[in-house]
């Protein structure tokens, strides 16, 4: 079965091709907008929604000719329906509803979150149960993933996610948007010392990131140099992240692990996660890096299992701005 799978959640452009049957994907084309948002350090829904709807047919045709097929191959649309923004989910939810309307074929609306999930799998089978850390823009979560479409939700943020911290820090520093990506390539090349960060407290597995903000702010304002600030508010925030993960692999005696999202693509989180693995005899999952960030691909992925367990869904799905998993 050929899958085509959507998702314009909130900055990306993306559509992939993937055959269902053999695990195998054929295209995944992903069109960044991210200039266009920089000026605003941080996405701009509307401008989101307007880039979409000017790029979606560029990237559906780049998908299909990459992966070498027609239109008429196509025999399930996967989309993402929620969560995200509004605007701009809208834009992908009407386009797949468009192709399944006029090709006639079935309709799949698809959980962002649950796609970043699974999107260490792509390709291969997953293996339950396993513990998922989810760190997005949008998201910082710990699940207990015991099958699809079963979830344990074990922690989260309480209030900003990690990749979103990311984003204000890099705002503050004057490194740009997104922040992720400059953050660590700073880190990279850093070799002075580190500033102690307090760890902000959360209850068991959930998390806080508005204090560590706070403390960067106030780093700023002493004037200690940007290198030195981004590298520790990296060293501090993995550290913080890998902790609980820790706490929570042995709580709950888990041999798997899973990471996802756009701060999984993180170089110092990959490497404590491979030094964990082997302290703590794991099995770990981490992402390829052009499944980390929002893609076609995991939505494909997840839409074509959930179609095979649940069916199609209607073409009067709508697209929903926030909701649980
Ligand atoms: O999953 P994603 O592409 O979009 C959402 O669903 O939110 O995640 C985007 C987030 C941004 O906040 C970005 O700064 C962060 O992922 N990010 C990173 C890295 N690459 C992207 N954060 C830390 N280190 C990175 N290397
Ligand atoms: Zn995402």
């Amino acid at each position: 079965m050929i899958v085509l799978g959507i998702d314009t959640s909130c900055d990306d452009t993306s559509i992939a091709v993937y055959n269902g049957k053999e695990n195998r994907i054929l295209s995944n084309i992903v069109s960044s907008q991210y200039q266009f948002h920089q000026e605003f350090g941080g996405v701009v829904p509307e401008i989101a929604a307007r880039k979409h709807a000017e790029n979606i047919d560029i990237v559906f045709n780049e998908a299909l000719k990459v992966a070498g097929i027609e239109v008429s191959d196509i025999e399930l649309v996967a989309v993402t329906r929620t969560p995200g923004l509004l605007p701009a989910l809208l834009v992908g939810v009407t386009f797949g509803k468009g192709i399944a309307y006029w090709r006639e074929i079935p309709l799949k609306g698809v959980h962002h979150i649950e796609a970043h999930i699974f999107s260490p799998f792509i390709g291969k089978v997953p293996e339950f149960p396993f513990l998922s850390l989810v760190v997005s823009g949008g998201h910082t979560l710990i699940v207990l993933v015991e099958g699809l479409g079963k979830y344990k939700l074990i922690g989260k943020t309480l209030d900003d996610a990690v990749g979103e911290a990311y984003d204000k820090v890099a705002k503050m520093l004057g490194l740009g948007y997104p922040g992720g990506p400059v953050i660590d390539k700073i880190y990279k090349k850093y070799d002075g010392d580190f500033i102690d960060l307090p760890k902000p407290r959360a209850p068991q597995f959930n998390f806080s990131f508005s204090g560590l903000k706070t403390a960067v702010r106030r780093l700023i304002e002493k004037g200690y140099p940007v290198e030195q600030v981004a590298a520790s508010f990296q060293k501090t925030a993995i550290e913080y992240l890998t902790g609980k993960l820790k706490k929570a692999i042995k709580e709950l005696k888990v041999k798997k692990v899973a990471i996802a999202g756009g701060v999984s693509a993180n170089s110092l989180l990959r490497e404590s996660l491979k030094i964990m693995q082997v302290e703590k005899n794991l099995d770990l999952f981490l992402p390829e890096m052009e499944f980390t960030s929002d893609n076609g691909a995991m939505v494909a992925y997840v839409g074509y299992r959930k179609f095979l367990i649940e069916g199609e869904d209607s073409l009067s799905m709508n697209a929903v701005a926030r909701s649980s998993l």
